[in-house]
C-alpha cells in the first residue's frame, strides 16, 4: 500500500488546490488563504480553509483537513488508493504500478459490476416472452419504451435463483452476490444456501453521479406489501446518501431542482419532460442529500405527495434543506396525490402551472402557521401576527418590506407594527442563533475530542503539551534531531497523540517528509484532521524551538514514569491518585 514519497510529493506539486475544490465550494480570497463554507458540514458563515502554499485544507467548523487527496476521499467518497489514482489522472501522472488496490476497494469494485450485470439481466427479462414487467411499465405506468431504456427499467422474474444462476455463470460467487445485496443467504441445519432477494417485482437501478449502479428499487405489480424492496448498505452503497436521478438531472437542473418522494414521481416528470425531478430514495431527507442538491442546485421546490404524511415531510425537509444556501418553494398538489397522478389525470400544462406558482418558503410558513386561525377575532389575528413576525424576523429586508404590506392590508394592521414586532423577533432570533451556534461547535469538539481520546479529558495538561509539540514538529521537522535525545512516542501520555508521534517520529527517524500529502496514506483520516489542527494552533509562536523544550519538559514531567500501579499498597496508591488529580485540576 505504500506509495513512493516521491510520487506524492510530485502529484501534490501539479495539482493547483484551489481548481480542485473550487467546483464543490464558492472560494472566496481571505488573506494569504481561501474561505468558502464547508461542505463537509452545514454551515452559515465560512469556517473552510484552504491553503494553497501547501495544497491542504482544514474546517474550524468540523475539523475536517488534510492534503487534496483528503479532499478528494471525503468529497467522492474514495479510499486512499482510488483518491490518488484520481487526482493523478487529472493532472496526467500515471501510478507507477497497479497493484496498490486493497481488498476493500476491489470488492467494492466486484459489487458495481455484479450490479451492472444484474441491471442488464432485469433490463433483458422485459423481452421475455409472457413476462409481465414490460406490461407494467408501458401500460400500468404508461411509460414509453424510450424512457423504460433511459433509466434501465427492468424486471425480476419470480423464483428463486433466476439471477443467481445467472450471475454464478458470469463468475460471481453467492457470497460476493450476498454482499452486493444481490441475493440473500440463509442457513437451515448448518446448511448455507442463497436465494434471489429480488423475486417478481419491476426493478429500479440506482445510479450514483458517475453512472454506476449502486443499488435497486424493486417494486410489487399489484397492491400487496412491501411495496418495494430496496438494496441494504453494502460497500457500494449506503442509505441516505445519494439522490435519485441526480445523475440525469444534474445536467438538466439550470439552478433548480424538483425534489419529489417517489421513484415513480421522479420517471413520470422525466417523461413529461420536467427532467430536473430527483428524489431521495426510501428515507427522510437527510444532511448529507441536502448538501449534495446544494451543490448542484441553487434552488428546490418541493413536490410531495398531497397527503398527511407528505406535508409533515415537506416540514421536516424544510428544516434541513433550511441550513443550506439553497432557494426554497414548496409546490402544492391539487386535485391529485402526487405529481405522477397530476399528470396522469391533467397533464404537463397543469404541472408547470403549478410549478410557476409554486408558494415560496415565506408564503407557505405564513400559510402554515395561519391554518385554521380565525382571523375575524381579536385573538386570532394577535397570534397569526405574532407567528407571521417570527417568519418575517428571518427573511431579508425587501422581502420584509413586501409582506408586512401584505399582512397589513390583509388584516387592517399598521405596517409599522408589523415591521417594528418583526425587528423584535430578529434581535430575540439573532441572540438564540448566536448561542445556538456557539454550543453546536462546543459540542462537537467535545465530542469528537472524546472519541478520538477519552484520556484528553483525564490529562488536560499534559494533551496539551503533546498536542503543541506534535504541532510544532510538523512545523519544524529539523526539530526532531534534537528531540529525540530527551523524548520519546512512550513518554506521552494520552493514547491518541502517543500513536500519532509513534507514526510521525517514524517517519522524521527515516527522514522522511510530515507534509499533508505525505502523512494521507499513512495517518488515519482522524489523525489527519487532528494534525492539522494542532499544526494550525502553532501558527504565531515567537520562540518555537524554546516552546517545544518546554513541551517535553512538561511531558517528562508528567509520566507517571517507573510505577508499577499493581505493586503500591493502598495508601500509596490514593496518594499517587491525589497527585494525579491535582495536575489535571491546575491546568
Ligand atoms: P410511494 O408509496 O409514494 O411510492 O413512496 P411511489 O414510488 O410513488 O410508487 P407508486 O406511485 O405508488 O407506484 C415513496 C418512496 O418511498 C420509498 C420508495 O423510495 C418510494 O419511491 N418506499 C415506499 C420504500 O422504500 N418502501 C416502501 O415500502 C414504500
Ligand atoms: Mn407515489
Amino acid at each position: 500500500m505504500a506509495i513512493p514519497d516521491s510520487y506524492l510529493q510530485e502529484l501534490s506539486a501539479r495539482t493547483d488546490i484551489e481548481q480542485l475544490i473550487s467546483p464543490y465550494v464558492n472560494l472566496r480570497r481571505s488573506g494569504r488563504n481561501l474561505m468558502g463554507l464547508c461542505p463537509f458540514h452545514n454551515e452559515k458563515t465560512p469556517s473552510f480553509t484552504v491553503y494553497t502554499e501547501n495544497n491542504s485544507f482544514y474546517c474550524f467548523g468540523c475539523g475536517a483537513g488534510g492534503s487534496a487527496v483528503n479532499f478528494l476521499m471525503r468529497m467522492e467518497r474514495l479510499d486512499y488508493v482510488e483518491a490518488v489514482k484520481a487526482l493523478s489522472q487529472r493532472v496526467g501522472m500515471q501510478l507507477p504500478e497497479d497493484n496498490y488496490d486493497d481488498g476493500l476497494a476491489k470488492k467494492r469494485l466486484r459489487i458495481l459490476a455484479a450490479n451492472r450485470e444484474a441491471a442488464k439481466f432485469f433490463y433483458g427479462q422485459l423481452k421475455e416472452p409472457g413476462s409481465p414487467g414490460l406490461d407494467y411499465w408501458l401500460n400500468k405506468r404508461g411509460l414509453t419504451p424510450q424512457l423504460v431504456k433511459h433509466f434501465g427499467l427492468g424486471y425480476a422474474p419470480e423464483g428463486w435463483n433466476n439471477l443467481l444462476d445467472h450471475l454464478r455463470g458470469q463468475g460471481y460467487a453467492p457470497e460476493e452476490l450476498a454482499e452486493a445485496n444481490l441475493v440473500s443467504r440463509s442457513e437451515k441445519n448448518g446448511r448455507v444456501s442463497y436465494y434471489d432477494r429480488f423475486r417478481g417485482r419491476v426493478m429500479v437501478p440506482i445510479l450514483d453521479l458517475r453512472g454506476n449502479v449502486i443499488a435497486f428499487g424493486g417494486r410489487v405489480l399489484d397492491d400487496s406489501k412491501p411495496k418495494y424492496i430496496n438494496t441494504s448498505d453494502t460497500l457500494a452503497y449506503k442509505k441516505g446518501r445519494d439522490i435519485y436521478a441526480l445523475n440525469f438531472a444534474k445536467n438538466d437542473a439550470n439552478g433548480r431542482l424538483i425534489l419529489v418522494e417517489g421513484y415513480m414521481d421522479v420517471i413520470a416528470l422525466h417523461q413529461h419532460g420536467f427532467t430536473q425531478a430527483v428524489a431521495c430514495l426510501g428515507t427522510a431527507l437527510t444532511r448529507d442529500q441536502a448538501q449534495l442538491l446544494s451543490r448542484y442546485a441553487g434552488e428546490v421546490v418541493l413536490s410531495y405527495d398531497a397527503d398527511e404524511a407528505g406535508q409533515k415531510a415537506v416540514q421536516r425537509a424544510l428544516e434541513i434543506l433550511g441550513q443550506t444556501n439553497l432557494k426554497l418553494r414548496v409546490l402544492k398538489l391539487s386535485g391529485g396525490k402526487d405529481p405522477d397522478e397530476i399528470l396522469k389525470a391533467y397533464g404537463a400544462e397543469k404541472y408547470r402551472q403549478l410549478l410557476e406558482g409554486a408558494a415560496n418558503e415565506i408564503e407557505f410558513s405564513l400559510l402554515r402557521v395561519r391554518g385554521d386561525l380565525d382571523l375575524e377575532t381579536p385573538a386570532g389575528k394577535a397570534d397569526y401576527l405574532r407567528e407571521a413576525a417570527k417568519i418575517l424576523a428571518r427573511c431579508s429586508q425587501i422581502e420584509r418590506d413586501i409582506y408586512a404590506s401584505r399582512l397589513s392590508e390583509e388584516l387592517q394592521v399598521g405596517k409599522e407594527a408589523i415591521l417594528a414586532q418583526a425587528a423584535q423577533e430578529r434581535r430575540r432570533g439573532d441572540r438564540r442563533q448566536e448561542r445556538d451556534r456557539q454550543r453546536e461547535l462546543m459540542k462537537l469538539q467535545d465530542a469528537q475530542s472524546v472519541k478520538t481520546d477519552p484520556q484528553r479529558g483525564l490529562h488536560p495538561a499534559a494533551a496539551k503539551a503533546e498536542e503543541r509539540l506534535l504541532g510544532l514538529l510538523l512545523r519544524h521537522p529539523d526539530f526532531y534531531l534534537r528531540l529525540r535525545e530527551t523524548l520519546s512516542p512512550g513518554d506521552f501520555v494520552t493514547p491518541f497523540n502517543r500513536e500519532l508521534a509513534e507514526k510521525l517520529f517514524a517517519r522524521l527517524e527515516s527522514a522522511q517528509g510530515v507534509e499533508p500529502e505525505l502523512l494521507t496514506g499513512a495517518l488515519t483520516q482522524r489523525e489527519q484532521d487532528e494534525a492539522m489542527r494542532m499544526k494550525l494552533a502553532c501558527e504565531a509562536i515567537a520562540n518555537p524551538w524554546q516552546e517545544c523544550e518546554g513541551c517535553a519538559r512538561k511531558l517528562l514531567g508528567e509520566r507517571p514514569k517507573d510505577i508499577n500501579v499493581s505493586q503500591l499498597d493502598e495508601n500509596a496508591y490514593l496518594e499517587l491518585f491525589a497527585k494525579m488529580k491535582n495536575h489535571t485540576e491546575d491546568d
